[in-house]
Parts: C-alpha cells; sequence; structure tokens
C-alpha cells in the first residue's frame, strides 16, 4: 500500500474533534476501501491547552492556520474554520497554491469564491472537495458532480438548513409561535452563531449556489437568489396549510425555465403526499429532476459533528482514492455565465392569506380584484378569528382570516392583484403569500 497522506485539520470544533474520531475510529476501513491510509499528523487552533477529548501531543501544533497551510508537512488540508474571508479564505488559498488537496465543510466561503478556487485547484491539479458544504451528511455533492453526470437536470431543491425546519415542524407539531421554537432551536445548538443567517435565508442560499452550480454547469452566483426567510410563518399559516393538505417547508429551489435559471429560497407549500413534506426537525433533503432518472430525493442529517465529519473523511477517502473530479463537476474554466430568470416571471400557484373586515361584498371584491388580474381561484375559505369571534366589537370591526387557493399564476400577476386588493378598503393589513411548489 501506498505511503499514508498526512492530514492537516485546521479548526477543532464539534467537527474537526469528529473528524480525528473517525479517523482513528475508522482508519483501517478507510485504508482498505481507498488503496491508501490517511493520518492526522497537524492540527491548527487557537487554545492548545483546551480539553477535546483527544491526545493531541503527537500532532504538529500551529496556532496560524495560513502558517500550517504553508508550512506544515502535509498532502491534505482540511479547513473547518468557517467565514467567506480571513483566516479560512487566506489558508485555503494558500494551500491550493503550495499544491496540496483541499477538504473544506465551507460553504459560505464556496458561494462566495468556489469558482476563482476551482481554477486555483485544477490548475494545480489538486483536489478541492466540499462534500459537508452542502446539506452536512448527504452526499449530494458526489451525487451531482459524479452520479447524475448523464442527465439533463431541470431542478434542483430542497432543505438546507435545519434549524427553519426545525422551528416549522415544531411550530406544527406543538402549535407553538415561531420565537419559542428559535429559542428552542438555539438552545440546542442547531442555529448558526448568527440565527439570523439561519431564519432569514442566507445560509440555504449559500448551499442553494453551490448545487445551482454543480446541477447547471454554471458560474456560483450567490448574489443573484431571491430570499425570504421564515420569520413572517406565522401559526395561522401552518394550521391552514395542514387543513388544505400542505405543509410550509424553508426550500431552497434552482429551476430553468425559458428566461434563464431561477434561483429562490422562501417559505413553501409542499402537499402533504410528497417526499420532501415529510422531512421533520433538523434533518434536510435534496431532491433532484433528471431527465433520465426521474427525481430522487436524499435525506439525512444536515449538520451535526458526526454527519459533518462523515462527509469530511469521505472526501479524504476520494482523495486517497486519487479521484480527480472537476471542483464543480465542469472544468472550471467551462463554466457558464449564469444567467438569472425573473422572479417576476415566475409561475406556480400561491397562498394567500387576507386579514378581511367582514362586509358584504368583501369577498366578491377580492374575488373580482383576482378575476380582473387574469387569476383562477382554486379555493376561497374565510377562517373565523378565534379570538375574535364576532366581527364587530363594540364599534370596532374585527377583520377575518380568509385564505385563498390560486391555479397557476405568475408572481407579476399575483403582486399587482394583491396591491388593488389592499387598495379597496377590504384587507386590514399587508397580506401573506406563500409560494406553492409543484411536485409529484
Ligand atoms: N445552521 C445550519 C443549519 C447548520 O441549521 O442547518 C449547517 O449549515
Amino acid at each position: 500500500m501506498a505511503e499514508a497522506l498526512k492530514v492537516g485539520v485546521a479548526g477543532l470544533g464539534t467537527v474537526g474533534a469528529s473528524v480525528l474520531q473517525l479517523l482513528s475510529q475508522h482508519g483501517g476501513q478507510i485504508a482498505r476501501k481507498s488503496g491508501r491510509a490517511a493520518t492526522v499528523t497537524a492540527v491548527s487552533a487557537r487554545d492548545r491547552t483546551r480539553d477535546r477529548g483527544f491526545d493531541v501531543s503527537g500532532l504538529t501544533w500551529f496556532t496560524d492556520p495560513v502558517e500550517m497551510a504553508e508550512k506544515a508537512d502535509i498532502d491534505i488540508f482540511v479547513e473547518l474554520i468557517g467565514g467567506d474571508s480571513g483566516p479560512a479564505e487566506d489558508s485555503v488559498r494558500a494551500a491550493l497554491k503550495r499544491g496540496i488537496h483541499v477538504v473544506t465543510a465551507n460553504k459560505a466561503l464556496l458561494a462566495r469564491h468556489g469558482v476563482d478556487l476551482a481554477i486555483l485547484a485544477e490548475a494545480g491539479n489538486v483536489c478541492l472537495n466540499y462534500e459537508a458544504a452542502v446539506a452536512g451528511g448527504i452526499p449530494i455533492v458526489k451525487t451531482l458532480r459524479e452520479s447524475m453526470a448523464g442527465n439533463d437536470i431541470s431542478r434542483v431543491y430542497g432543505i438546507l438548513n435545519g434549524t427553519c425546519n426545525y422551528i416549522l415542524t415544531r411550530m406544527e407539531t406543538d402549535g407553538i409561535g415561531f420565537e419559542e421554537c428559535l429559542a428552542d432551536a438555539q438552545r440546542l445548538g442547531y442555529a448558526e452563531a448568527d440565527p439570523g443567517f439561519d431564519i432569514e435565508g442566507n445560509d440555504t442560499a449559500h448551499k442553494l449556489a453551490i448545487l445551482t452550480s454543480l446541477a447547471f454547469g454554471t458560474k456560483i452566483a450567490c448574489d443573484d437568489i431571491y430570499m425570504e426567510g421564515i420569520t413572517s410563518i406565522a401559526t395561522a399559516d401552518i394550521q391552514a396549510a395542514d387543513e388544505l393538505g400542505f405543509r410550509i417547508k424553508l426550500l431552497g429551489v434552482a429551476q430553468r425555465t425559458e428566461t434563464g435559471i431561477e434561483q429562490r429560497v422562501h417559505p413553501t407549500m409542499v402537499p402533504k403526499a410528497s417526499a420532501i413534506a415529510r422531512i421533520d426537525g433538523v434533518l434536510n433533503a435534496v431532491a433532484v429532476d433528471g431527465d433520465f432518472v426521474g427525481e430522487i430525493v436524499l435525506a439525512g442529517p444536515g449538520a451535526g459533528g458526526k454527519a459533518t465529519a462523515s462527509a469530511v473523511v469521505s472526501d479524504i477517502a476520494d482523495i486517497a482514492r486519487g479521484d480527480g473530479t472537476p471542483v464543480l463537476g465542469t472544468p472550471a474554466a467551462d463554466l457558464k455565465d449564469y444567467t438569472r430568470a425573473r422572479m417576476r416571471l415566475h409561475e406556480g400557484g400561491y397562498y394567500i392569506r387576507l386579514s378581511v373586515f367582514d362586509r358584504p361584498g368583501a369577498f366578491a371584491e377580492i374575488a373580482r380584484c383576482m378575476g380582473e388580474a387574469g387569476i383562477s381561484l382554486e379555493s376561497i375559505v374565510q377562517k373565523r378569528n378565534a379570538e375574535a369571534d364576532a366581527p364587530v366589537k363594540g364599534d370596532v370591526e374585527v377583520p377575518q382570516p380568509v385564505i385563498l387557493i390560486t391555479y397557476e399564476t405568475t408572481e407579476v400577476a399575483i403582486k399587482q392583484a394583491l396591491d388593488v386588493v389592499m387598495s379597496k378598503g377590504v384587507v386590514a393589513e399587508k397580506p401573506q403569500m406563500i409560494r406553492i411548489e409543484k411536485l409529484n
């Protein structure tokens, strides 16, 4: 067997510690399967004295990851620091420039600099592997990069953020509000250091940007993503979705259209019978529509030390095996420019929740506005507000929730129709609008 690959791990948090644990526990089988052993010989972290549950005495220690990338006697540099700039970017660039393979779990770094880094890696004939950067332990990068090479992909979509999925699941199963669920997600350690990254959709967008490039052979375009988080989702929406046969999920969707590729992150109504609707709690799932294979769905843990380490080590094993797939599936020099489809032309059904003053003719007014915009309604339901079961309390009119489901229409039509509805004085507040995703 060839000499063991020497691995340097930068960042010894939960994932770094799990990578060391995995390699020590399953090193033998990895060597047998890939034909070459991989041994951690160097590490980089700030505090050497911290007890991480393993012995670091035999390892070369660096406090500066860039120094490790530049000077350590290693074949693979594993970046587990995080962040789209600073030490993570500097150390990855240094390793690639030096001709060392890189494995990273850093979605933000790849979303921002992935094409640049791919060019660097391919010029130096080294690997840049990042299975852990998208959906943690789910092998979606490998699936798109290798297993689906023979398919024309029309759409890739998924639940890519465990924190949001946990919040939406708890809101449904326990009937509790958004804030309480978010506090629990933070307490359980699911959320990013800044939970805004999770709940506003940025984390999903970073992962989606990478998936789009892999699926469509385009340059990564992480600033060209339509993004809406889950902060506006109320328990009223969750309950209405349930009654109408849907569940609400934060989806990242990349879809080929006639005008370009849509990249969108938003809360989405998915039919209860769909595979994606059944993904609960912190789990992630990714679905890919290919012209020959049809739809495939992969589900599993999207975060956590052990699951992420499983993906990191699979990247190390690929390097040990000598795999040299282009970083983004297509050689970086051949990636096409990304053409953004205009969101205003997005087509689909819509769920609308209106807060309507319960007056004669209010329904007719709403239906007329929709009809005049060319929008056909599948259903319109008035739901009595539990706290205000009378439409008038004293002199005060209490608005009542009205739920509309539309047939397929365009984003521009629905927005214009809602603006007209607002101008008629029959609704009390800005409507809630949630897109319905067409799924098998
Ligand atoms: N905060 C992320 C999540 C972790 O909730 O899925 C993995 O990116």
